[in-house]
């Protein structure tokens, strides 16, 4: 029997008593800078510092190259050890003693990742050895040289082929000792409903993996190669390892060519990625199985803020190409947009005129977005009619109003003047009422939700943002489900005095409805001066008591318990589920509560700090104007840092704020 020794309380109390700025600073020279530290670097080269140290969240965060975690991350990732190996250092290190540890649920948890990455790994050498040498691969390589795709490429973006039978992995991976639950929680094999036989889930296809950006093989992708039916790609479910909203086909051989061209080009297809590859534009990467997300956005800004979107010339492509834009504005990007000769994608385009017509048609008919609705709109005729241009203009201008930044949008705005020479007022007027109208829409959007729609979940059930439902032909064959991320609103009111803030309930209610493992997470991220209701605060310093002496959380302990929490766990507990599942109901929303409850507790946990933040600003800004002297500087220079970590709040999505938790 296996027994849980090193749970969660044992992690807790490491993570307590480590010095994260101590163990950063054997590795990286850090300068403190408000509440935080900041240094170059240690995962990825660089001349200015973004990498930061939070002695308060124990966390970590590179700024430039996404690296992130706590304490035993940093370890892990440093000394390339396993978490066990880094809990001991650790514990040894700041003299904490624990258990013995052979066995422990976040141990096992690890270790299945570890599995689930291994048997990608395999599955990506056994399919390629396929392609190269079984006999029943020859036409899949045939196909691939009549594609013109050399032996480098083939081998650089790890292209294979899967057997056409039930068992061709299978057996390959039991035979070299690989663990069956690896490969079914990889998503490389299904189990069949009754004979409980597991089965392969790629037969017969031509295998793309899919890689993270640091280079290890996440999922596949399988096209089809003989004329038969199914659909054209199989793609890898979701898995633990492979988060379909977050990644980008090719990443990891673009992502250093994106820093250094400083721009990124988006493309569909993989094939667009690797013919563009081959012909050596490698700052490429395309949104792999579904439509593009805000995620994946965000990720891609990281490496350069410019994105150079190039579609497939037919309808579909063009109008996903347009979803797309509106993301990228929302995501403040500068977007360019190309479009290829009728007929053409990036990949036969590249193949037919080669790499310097390639280069040429980039630099002379990329345009910006307005220019392109412009474009679009002189092509099919509706420039010329009075009335439909109406409409393009005004449409042009609610793209406009996506754009968070005021210069950039006015910068536009007047730029669009130049088309439509309309006088630039009448464009602003309309830019005002379409910013009008999207705050309203915003505002609307989530009327029982509480204040679920401030957060930056990311809840399939709630379709929010600009991203229209994927209703064309070609989009409906593909992996659905993945809408983009809402964005949080951002202006969240002071509350009013006697109403409890729906944030503070909201990460009670968390705490109260996912047990140890969440209160845990919410414990390690906050504290309790963060929330300005005295009840709440109670509450929140009750559960972490309880919870750290080992004592049971549960709704019905509060229910049971004195003034004020059986009032107060109804209050939080109804608020939710009652409320909003009626006026769901009655909108005809299907309700799910919670699809992924970390991500909801992110969200609420940002817009707690912002609020703290916001409390505090206020305060150093009372005392700096009745303070004096030597006091007053000091009010200023907190006033300065709280300003500083809000706007790093404001801007920030709480995915990037806040360590994800554990597996
Ligand atoms: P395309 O149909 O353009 O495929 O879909 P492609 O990759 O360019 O392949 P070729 O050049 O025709 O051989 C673009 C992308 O949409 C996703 C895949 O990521 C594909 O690369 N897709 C398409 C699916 O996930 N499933 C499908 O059935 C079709
Ligand atoms: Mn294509």
């Amino acid at each position: 029997m296996k027994r849980p020794v090193l749970n969660d309380h044992i992690k807790e109390e490491i993570r307590d008593a480590a010095d994260i700025v101590d163990v950063v600073s054997d590795y990286v020279k850090l300068k403190r800078s408000g509440n935080s530290f900041t240094g170059l670097c240690p995962f990825h080269n660089e001349k200015t510092p973004s990498f930061n140290v939070n002695p308060q969240l124990k966390i970590y965060k590179c700024f430039g190259c996404g690296a992130g975690g706590d304490v035993f991350n940093f370890v892990m990732d440093m000394e390339g050890v396993g978490f066990v190996e880094a809990m001991k250092s650790l514990a040894e290190r700041f003299n904490v003693t624990v258990p013995e540890m052979e066995s422990a649920e976040s141990e096992a948890g690890y270790q299945l990742t570890e599995g689930v990455y291994h048997a990608l790994r395999f599955a990506g050498v056994h399919f390629h050895q396929n392609l190269v040498t079984a006999d029943e691969a020859a036409h899949a390589r045939d196909y691939l040289s009549k594609r013109g795709f050399t032996t480098k490429t083939i081998r650089k973006f790890g292209i294979g082929y899967s057997l056409n039978s039930f068992d061709g992995l299978i057996n390959d991976a039991r035979s070299a000792g690989i663990n069956d639950e690896y490969l079914f929680e990889a998503g490389l094999t299904k189990y069949s409903e009754n004979s409980k036989n597991a089965f392969d889930v790629f037969r017969g296809r031509l295998m793309f993996p899919i890689f993270n950006a640091a280079g290890k093989v996440i999922a596949f992708g399988g096209r089809i190669l003989k004329d038969e039916k199914g659909p054209k790609y199989i793609n890898s479910p979701q898995t633990r390892v492979y988060n379909k909203s977050e990644a980008l086909y090719g990443v990891h051989l673009a992502k250093n060519e994106i820093r250094k061209q400083k721009e990124v080009i988006l493309v569909e297809g993989y094939t667009d990625v690797i013919s563009l590859w081959q012909a050596g534009i490698e700052n490429v990467v395309a949104s792999s199985g579904t439509s593009l997300t805000i995620p994946q956005l965000q990720i891609l800004k990281r490496y350069s803020p410019n994105l150079l979107m190039i579609y497939d010339a037919d309808n579909a492509g063009q109008a996903a190409m347009i979803r797309g834009v509106e993301l990228a504005l929302q995501e403040g990007m500068d977007v360019r947009l190309l479009s290829l000769p009728d007929g053409e994608d990036p990949d036969s385009f590249v193949r037919k005129f080669g790499a310097e017509a390639f280069r040429n048609i980039r630099k002379n008919d990329a345009v910006d977005f307005v220019t392109f609705k412009i474009k679009q709109a002189e092509a099919d005729g509706s420039w010329e009619d009075p009335l439909k241009k109406q409409h393009v203009i005004s449409d042009i201008v609610q793209s406009i109003a996506l754009m968070p930044n005021e210069v950039g949008r006015e910068t536009m705005i007047l730029h669009l003047n130049k088309f439509a020479g309309i006088g630039d007022r009448a464009l602003f007027n309309e830019l005002g009422l379409a910013l009008s109208r999207q705050s309203r829409k915003t505002f609307k959007s989530t009327p029982d939700d509480n204040d679920a729609g401030r957060y930056d979940t990311f809840d399939p059930s709630k379709k929010q943002g600009h991203e229209a439902p994927n209703t064309h032909a070609r989009d409906l064959g593909r992996d659905r489900g993945e809408s983009a991320g809402s964005r949080a609103t951002g202006n969240v009111q002071p509350s009013k005095p006697g109403v409890i803030p729906g944030y503070e309930k909201e990460v009670i209610r968390l705490m109260l409805s996912y047990g140890e493992r969440m209160i845990n997470y919410i414990g390690s991220n906050c504290n309790p001066d963060l929330f300005e209701n005295p009840d709440i605060r109670a509450f929140f310093e009750d559960i972490i008591t309880r919870y750290s002496a080992g004592e049971p959380v549960s709704v019905d302990h509060y229910s049971g318990r004195e003034h004020p929490y059986p009032g107060l766990t109804g209050e939080i507990v109804l608020d939710r589920y009652s409320v909003s599942e009626e006026g769901n109901r009655k909108r005809g929303n299907i309700i799910k509560k919670d699809s992924d409850p970390y991500k909801t507790a992110r969200g609420a946990m940002k817009t707690l700090m912002m609020q703290y933040l916001k409390k505090l600003h206020r305060e150093f800004q009372a005392a700096s104007t009745e303070l004096t002297g030597v006091e007053r500087e000091e009010a200023l220079k907190k006033q300065v840092q709280v300003r500083k970590e809000l706007s790093r709040f404001e801007t920030m999505p709480a995915e990037d704020l806040f360590a994800k938790e554990e597996h």
